[in-house]
């Protein structure tokens, strides 16, 4: 989730404004930072790893000459956070210069074709392919300009992208274009500017124009051209006045960054399923080889972790140990060994407890993976493999999006190994990879259908004093999530159990009114005995609010609230679905209480100290 900006200037240089405008998009992405200029028809680059300001004092970002440039601060996803793999990148003539946000996913097979028409690559990133296709495309057809090679060269590319390019060769303007990732044009007075948000030129222009996917847009100083790439029809849309203050637009207009991410999930989903084959494939073969796995985090990856051992346990037949990472020491630090395989989960990549975990382990030789949304984290740095969640930056204390796209990988993970293993029937395995994938088309549902009821049921339970969650087998673990987003950020004392360990103790705090919430996916073993744990709740009085597939009507008839999910999602994958109306529930709770969900009292985004 890197951050993109381009400026074209009727007068004066564009690498101030370009650098003033990374500024604002700091938030998507903070590990590395670039900018190209083309001044008397020379590129100029500048970039380096570091945070804007960091990278500034070093090589002063606002020096460089030309009214066209492009800029980029990077969220590293293919390649670690360093100077080679900042943006902008650029074929081997220097003369060709993209940035880009997103994920080329076809990249792997387009750098080997590259490669062997003697393109010399110096980065690791999927971007770099970009460049050198233009290039290729330019010399195989030495006709074409600029902007006819990089639409054949868009044609080519799968995965997601908003990129911008300019180039030496036509100096007078800046080409881009979007799948997937978002980028918008602003339109100044003696400039204009695209941007993967418009935060980035509200101080210069109020008046955007939103690009669709599959459109290539050109830029010149005082005219911005839009055209469909598959036909080249041209396409005419009048640009909107934008009424945000900069505080709403670094939040697009939600009003926290807690609600915003929630409603990223679909589109990090999305990005998420492009998890690397590679480092999947290289991950599951040393789960595959593991006597002993331990997954090992805090908080909400934690639950995530919980969530994992349920994936791999009924998919790939392999038993693994979920342990909160400020226990594993004392609870295995004595046993751990050679043969001990540790993945260790955190979305900071730097949270202390993990990384102790970690440290005793590696001490005592055991093979450390890690799954993280920070690559350059010292996660990354001390994992023998490490896979990338690609969720990008989160800003609300509280983990939403961050969850989500952990349990994605982790069940992709699963899935892997489970065909490495040849546990499960092909058939099995495609309807599962069919319902992944499906999987942010079914978050999207919920959000959209279900965010005013989830309104309401906060509303009407805002006085409670305690909140009850049950589920059962997998959903466990959405159960602990949902009480722990609820009591870190509305600050309700809740509790969670495995709804069959209800009976042996929680169950004596029921008294009628008492809000228990049961999370009831329909597929799988657990669906009946729920039932009987929802009337044993019902019995002693308590209101109970249940998480249903639609047409539930059993669950249904039985329930005080319900909140529905989209029919036909198998429990293996369920924690991702049914956790979407936790979160909004936590974060509604919150509002209705006048708390701010993004800075909870007490807690921080990333703990760094045991
Ligand atoms: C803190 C955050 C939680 C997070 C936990 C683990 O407590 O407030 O949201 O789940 O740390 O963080 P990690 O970065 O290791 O996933």
């Amino acid at each position: 989730m890197c951050g993109i900006f381009g400026c074209i200037t009727m007068n004066g240089n564009a690498s101030p404004i370009i650098h003033a405008s990374l500024k604002r998009l700091e938030y998507r992405g903070y590990d590395s930072v670039g900018i190209a200029t083309i001044n008397n028809g020379e590129v100029a680059i500048k970039k380096d790893q570091g945070k804007i300001d960091e990278v500034h004092e070093l090589i002063n970002l606002d020096d460089m000459q030309g009214n066209v440039g492009i800029g980029h601060t990077r969220w590293a996803t293919h390649g670690a956070p360093l100077k080679e793999n900042a943006h902008p990148h650029v074929d081997c003539t220097g003369q060709i210069v993209v940035v880009h946000n997103g994920i080329i996913e076809n990249y792997t097979e387009l750098k080997t074709e590259l490669e062997n028409q003697n393109h010399k690559f110096v980065s690791k990133t999927d971007t770099e392919v970009i460049p050198h296709l233009i290039e290729e495309t330019l010399k195989k057809n030495p006709t074409s300009n600029v902007t006819e090679a990089v639409v054949e060269t868009i044609k080519r590319l799968s995965g997601s992208y908003a990129l911008a390019v300019i180039s030496s060769k036509e100096p007078n303007k800046i080409i881009c274009a979007r799948s997937e990732s978002p980028l918008v044009i602003g339109i100044g007075e003696d400039a204009t500017y695209c941007a993967s948000d418009l935060t980035a030129f509200l101080p210069m222009t109020n008046k955007a124009v939103m690009i669709n996917d599959g459109e290539l847009v050109t830029l010149t100083p005082n005219n911005v051209e839009i055209r469909r790439i598959q036909d080249g029809a041209e396409v005419t849309r009048a640009p909107t006045t934008i009424s945000w203050t900069p505080e709403m637009a670094v939040k697009q207009g939600y009003p926290h960054f807690m609600i915003k991410e929630i409603h990223e999930q679909p589109g990090i989903l999305r990005n998420t399923l492009r998890a690397q084959e590679h480092y999947l494939d290289l991950l599951s073969t040393f789960l595959d080889r593991a006597t002993e796995v331990f997954f090992v985090a805090c908080g909400t990856s934690y639950h995530a972790c919980l969530a994992a051992s349920y994936m791999f346990s009924k998919l790939a037949f392999l038993p693994t140990y979920p342990v909160y990472a400020s226990e594993f020491v004392e609870q295995h630090g004595k046993s751990v060994n050679i043969d001990s395989t540790i993945l260790a989960v955190s979305q900071s990549g730097e949270t202390a407890d993990t990384l102790g975990a970690v440290t005793c382990s590696q001490q005592r030789a055991a093979t450390i993976l890690g799954l993280t949304n920070t690559v350059g984290s010292t996660l990354t740095r001390v994992s023998r493999v490490y896979i990338g969640q690609q969720s990008g930056p989160e800003i609300g204390v509280a983990a939403t999006k961050t969850f989500t796209s952990q349990l994605s990988v982790l069940a992709q993970l699963a899935l892997k190994l489970s065909t490495k293993r040849g546990k499960v029937s092909q058939d099995e395995m495609d309807y599962l990879a069919d319902r992944l994938e499906a999987l942010p088309e079914t978050v999207q549902e919920i959000i959209l259908k279900q965010e005013e009821n989830v309104k309401k049921l906060a509303h009407k339970y805002k006085d409670a004093k305690i909140f009850f969650f049950l589920g059962r087998g997998i959903n466990t673990a959405t159960a602990y999530e949902g009480r722990l987003k609820l009591m870190e950020i509305a600050y309700v004392p809740a509790i969670a159990f495995p709804a069959g360990e209800s009976k042996h103790g929680p169950i004596s705090l029921i008294e009628p009114g008492f809000p228990v919430v049961f999370i009831c996916p329909r597929d799988g073993q657990t669906h009946k005995t729920l039932v009987g744990n929802i009337q044993e709740m019902k019995a002693r009085g308590a209101s109970i609010i249940s998480i249903i597939e639609e047409g539930d009507e059993e669950i249904k008839s039985m329930s005080d609230d319900y909140i529905e999910v989209p029919k036909g999602i198998p429990e293996v994958l369920s924690p991702i679905p049914f956790v979407i109306p936790l979160q909004l529930l936590a974060y509604y709770m919150a509002v209705e209480k006048g708390l701010n969900p993004d800075t909870p009292r007490n807690l921080a985004k990333s703990v760094t100290v045991k």
